[in-house]
């Protein structure tokens, strides 16, 4: 039989939380009695996921609007929960996009760089606090059977030179792995009780791999997906399973433990990557001025 998760009383932040796998996630999190919070750029859908998760009864939730294809959204984001939160007890990077033609944030970023890497990078790097503040803080980033081929071009991270919608969601993917693996590294190190992982749910049907705007390999592996449930109870696994206590640095791929492409976890070419990460988010965020006004969250 399968094990009941419980998730009573912990505070959980997923982002991407209003559709697809976050969305499920939710589900099975606010019915194991957790607190969570959704993060989503659409209000409408925001508020739909609320009215699904209301009607689950035993947990909470609530929905905070903020894209994060902005790096200054995400600092009002953090801000916003450090001021709500006393503590985190887990965050799930799983916001995610694809597309078939390149497009610019408004911090002059590749779009897919931006949400799928660059807005992770920075929300935990700023989240880091509240989760040392739970008793055993977890960090769980989403990737993507494409991880493997994912290539960092330094010289041209954003795709300026060359774009492939395939191509760019792949190395957002290894660079979101690779930064994962590190922080463990570095948590490890300084023996932070919080704990970080990677998490593939392989190929699912959900908004992502349906729409037209997808890369034609998307399109061609729809007879393999998997639906959202299944791939969110395998997330939720790792967030709040007590097994799991204590596991740091590892992937996870269809529910169960897997190597980590050899790729992921080159520690020279994770701290270059940290390194550069850190001066885009730094740029970014020095070119808004202090006085924007800050995130409401709905509940
Ligand atoms: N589907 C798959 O086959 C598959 C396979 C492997 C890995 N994954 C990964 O799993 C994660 C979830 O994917 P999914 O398939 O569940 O996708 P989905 O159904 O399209 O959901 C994506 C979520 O991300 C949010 N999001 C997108 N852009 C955002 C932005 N700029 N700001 C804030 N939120 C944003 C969306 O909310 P809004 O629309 O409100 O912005 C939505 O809640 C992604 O990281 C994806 O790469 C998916």
């Amino acid at each position: 039989m399968r094990k009941q998760l419980d998730a009573r009383g912990r505070e959980i932040l997923i982002t991407g939380g209003t559709s697809g796998v976050g969305l499920e996630t939710a589900k099975i999190l606010v019915a194991a009695n957790a607190r969570v919070t959704l993060v989503g750029s659409d209000p409408a859908k925001g508020a739909a996921a609320e009215r699904a998760l209301s009607e689950l009864g035993s947990g909470q939730s609530t929905f905070v609007a903020a894209d994060l294809s902005s790096l200054n959204e995400v600092h009002r984001l953090a801000v916003m929960l450090a001021e709500r939160l006393d503590r985190l007890d887990v965050l799930i990077n799983n916001a995610g996009i694809v597309t078939t033609s390149r497009a610019v944030t408004v911090d002059g970023y590749e779009r897919t760089f931006a949400v799928n890497y660059l807005a992770p990078f920075a929300l935990t790097g700023e989240l880091l606090p509240l989760l040392g503040r739970a008793q055993a803080g977890r960090i769980l980033s989403l990737t993507a059977a494409v991880e493997p081929i994912g290539r960092l071009r330094f010289d041209d991270l954003q795709s300026a030179r060359h774009f492939g919608g395939l191509r760019a969601y792949a190395q957002s993917k290894r660079a979101l792995a690779m930064y994962t693996i590190e922080l463990a590294r570095r948590l490890q190190e300084e023996k932070a009780p919080v704990t970080a992982n990677v998490v593939d749910p392989f190929v699912v049907r959900t908004g992502l791999t349906s729409s037209h705007d997808v890369p034609a390999l998307f399109k061609l592996s729809r007879p393999l997906m998997i639906r959202p449930a299944t791939a969110a109870r395998w997330v939720a696994r790792v967030a709040v399973d007590e097994r799991l206590a204590g596991t740091t640095g590892r992937h996870f791929m269809l529910g169960r433990r897997a190597p980590s492409p050899p790729g992921s976890r080159s520690r020279r070419r994770a701290a270059r990557l940290w390194d550069v990460s850190t001066e885009l988010v730094r740029i970014a965020q020095a070119a808004v001025p202090a006085s924007e006004p800050g995130l409401q969250a709905r509940a």
